[in-house]
């Protein structure tokens, strides 16, 4: 890495005064990543340097067919004042995952690391200290080659890597989200792009997600496209379904697909519930199956995951013929106790026997 360091760094009060309400993704830090990648050089001029605006050819082919994929990771300052990532090799996986998808050049695990590494190092002083917040990393990559033509993909990338000093990502505390069932969009269809954390599924959210808050709810669920009848995850995160309570409680979560983002704090649940004493499957759950588990007291709590907002309760949920209450509709005991252990290994308040903390 060539480090070239800012020196328009804003002023510690300043600082102090951003971290005080960060919001979610408003604040970015002193400094970014950049690495390039080309047919003729692979990985090359890996760049530590001042956060600043990029300038682009506006035939740039990121900005014409889309080719372009991110990450979403956090680093927390811990009670001991140290600062540790959540498995950071769990997101360049998918990362290059997800490259092979979009026909892009994936980047070496060691490099990619070294980049959060690198970064958090140097802008350390935007690591918040207060409960519950955290440093929002969000490496990404676009398609820098110029021109329009589409038989291809680009020939050169442009890696990069921003930090966000963030607050919890609903506001509210941790208040249970309302939810529709999206019966008319469709997030992503078997063959396509759903597995991969690329742009374009976001953008086309969007429209479903308006839909959603037009019928009076905060989230929408996305279904399978061929029967639009299996649920598949909320807005940008898994779903969890917890079935019976106490010592008999048990959570499913729908299978990966190939049409779901493989969560890696789905995955990270599905490995920490059964050493907590609840069991812990992938399934798959339909809306029929929903409603009537819910109506019969089988299924007592629904929660949804995902980096940015850990863990979310689902307190009710309406689909175009229905609507219901999930349980009592409040945050149920499962969905909090998971919470809780997930967030302790996070920030450093109970042991991590899995090896998921990266100190940084
Ligand atoms: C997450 O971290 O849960 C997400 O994928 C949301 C992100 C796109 C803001």
């Amino acid at each position: 890495f060539d480090i070239r360091l800012s020196d328009h760094r804003v002023s510690a009060d300043e600082r102090e005064r951003l971290l005080e309400k960060p919001g979610f993704g408003q604040v970015f830090t002193d400094h970014m990543i950049t690495i390039r990648w080309d047919t003729e050089h692979g990985w090359h001029d890996a760049r530590l340097e001042p956060y600043a605006p990029l300038s682009l050819d506006p035939a740039t082919a990121v900005f014409h067919y889309a080719q372009e994929l991110f990450e979403g990771l956090k680093a927390y300052r811990r009670a001991d004042g140290s600062i540790a990532a959540f498995r950071p090799q769990a997101n360049a996986a998918r990362f290059n995952a997800s490259c092979e998808r979009m026909a892009m050049p994936p980047i070496p695990e060691e490099t990619f690391v070294r980049s959060l590494e690198l970064l958090v190092d140097t802008d350390r002083d935007w690591v918040p200290a207060q409960e519950g917040h955290s440093l929002y990393l969000r490496p990404f990559i676009i398609a820098t080659q110029r021109g329009l033509g589409v038989n291809s993909p680009s020939s050169s990338y442009l890696f990069i890597v921003i930090a966000s000093p963030s607050a919890a990502y609903f506001t509210g505390g941790i208040k249970p989200v309302s939810v529709w069932l999206s019966e008319e969009y469709t997030r992503a269809a078997p063959g396509g792009t759903g597995a991969a954390k690329c742009g374009g599924n976001y953008a086309a959210a969007f429209v479903a997600q308006a839909q959603a808050v037009q019928e009076g709810c905060d989230q929408v669920v996305w279904l399978d496209a061929n029967e639009h009848r299996w649920v598949e995850e909320m807005g940008g995160m898994n779903l969890f379904f917890v079935y019976g309570s106490g010592a008999d409680a048990r959570v499913v979560t729908p299978s990966l697909t190939g049409t779901l983002l493989p969560g890696i704090t789905r995955d990270s649940l599905l490995k920490l519930a059964p050493d907590l004493g609840i069991p812990a499957a992938e399934g798959r759950i339909s809306t029929d199956q929903w409603r009537e588990g819910n109506a019969s007291g089988e299924l007592t709590e629904v929660f949804a995951c995902g980096t940015a907002a850990v863990i979310t309760p689902v307190g009710r949920v309406k689909s175009a013929r229905d609507e219901w209450l999930v349980g009592s509709g409040e945050p149920g005991p499962v969905t909090m106790r998971l919470r809780e252990e997930l967030v302790g290994i996070q920030y450093g308040d109970r042991p991590d026997p899995y090896g998921w903390i990266y100190k940084l």
